[in-house]
């Protein structure tokens, strides 16, 4: 069985092709992304294996349908980047990874509040050049602070249960509350409430048509002055002009994005002798008290190990026509 790959960075062949002595499938790997462009360069494929953003609408799934090839097999969690209608339409079986430690991304959410409050970010580049000074480097004690949490899933719960551990109070909304972790100390409240209680709000709810822009110019002026923002969900969640404003007034005194809503022109390349033409995220980043990283919060072994493991494993279970073991992986 073939699988082409699209997007692929060394870091995913390293683990695929670990992963793959057990499987035995003939790999191919391209490290463009998949969309109409190169689409017809599929030969021979029984399976494609794309990423958040690869672009597999209808066209392209069309043409892969002509080819033969069975099964798409998006090796992450969202799926909002491929026509799931077209694929069924064309008898083509789509598959994700649905759940790949929680915990990457809850600690890679600590270690962004951590360096914007800490600011090791900047102590590690002056002491390399001898300045032993303190001034600028004041933070805050995150005991005893009200941490704000918008979904408590299962990335959210990892977070909320690390923020105990802190000595936070941990305070939550989620459309669906979750008993356990009530038990455990965290109240929920109303999204308003969580705005104004809040010292710091972290995002870890899906991006749905109804939270797009959840926060915006009204819901940034319900937050406290001087909060912490942290998004390490997806970046349509946040309006980024509203955010760029409410750090000019000093609403939001530190914000850290792992994600960014016109992120798949940027992330995941090298364009360091590029001119980046968007001047929203050039903004962002001249900002002394923002901190974004390049969606690299899933980036762990682990996580990586796991993803090539149950990527590979759906691919075989569909091949042979049988079902995945977790439902909640095929989608179509
Ligand atoms: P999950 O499905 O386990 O949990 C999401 C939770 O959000 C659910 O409890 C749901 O009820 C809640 N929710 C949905 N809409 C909401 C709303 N409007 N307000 C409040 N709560 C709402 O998902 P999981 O695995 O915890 O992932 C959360 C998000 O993290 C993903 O949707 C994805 O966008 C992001 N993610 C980011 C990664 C990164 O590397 N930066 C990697 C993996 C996921």
């Amino acid at each position: 069985m073939k699988i082409t790959f699209f997007s692929a960075k060394p870091y995913d062949r390293q683990f695929f092709d670990r992963y793959n002595e057990e499987f035995g499938f003939d790999m191919e790997y391209f490290e463009t992304h998949l969309g109409p462009h190169i689409v017809n360069a599929v030969e021979g494929a029984d399976a494609v294996c794309v990423f958040v953003n690869d672009k597999v609408n209808a066209e392209v799934i069309s043409v892969l349908a002509k080819k033969g090839v069975r099964i798409i097999a998006l090796r992450c969690a969202g799926f909002n980047n491929v026509d799931l209608d077209a694929a069924r339409s064309n008898g083509i079986r789509v598959c994700r990874v649905p759940e790949y430690s929680p915990e990457a991304i809850a600690e890679h959410t600590v270690a962004m509040i951590l360096t914007l409050n800490r600011k090791t970010h900047k102590a590690y580049n002056r002491v390399r050049e001898q300045n032993f000074s303190l001034n600028g480097l004041l933070g805050f004690n995150l005991h005893g602070k009200t941490m704000g949490v918008i979904g408590t899933g299962k990335i959210g719960k990892a977070f909320c249960r690390i923020m105990l551990g802190f000595g936070c109070k941990v305070v939550a909304y989620d459309l669906f509350p979750n008993k356990d972790l009530e038990s455990e100390g965290i109240t929920y409240m109303s999204f308003d409430g969580i705005l104004k209680e809040s010292d710091i709000i972290s995002l870890h709810c899906p991006l749905t048509p109804e939270n797009h822009y959840m926060i915006n110019k009204e819901t940034l002026a319900s937050m406290k002055k001087g909060v912490v923002l942290i998004n390490t969900s997806r970046g349509g969640l946040i309006n980024t002009a509203d955010i760029i404003h409410a750090l000019k007034s000093k609403q939001v005194a530190y914000l850290g994005i792992d994600v960014y809503e016109q992120e798949e022109k940027l992330f995941f390349k090298d364009l360091s002798g590029n001119i980046i033409d968007d001047d929203n995220i050039q903004r962002l980043m001249s900002f002394p008290n923002v901190l974004v990283t390049a969606h690299q919060a899933f980036f762990t072994e682990e996580a990586l190990s796991q993803i090539a493991q149950v990527t590979l494993n759906n691919i075989r279970q569909l091949g042979k026509g049988s079902e995945p073991q977790t439902p909640s992986a095929v989608l179509v």
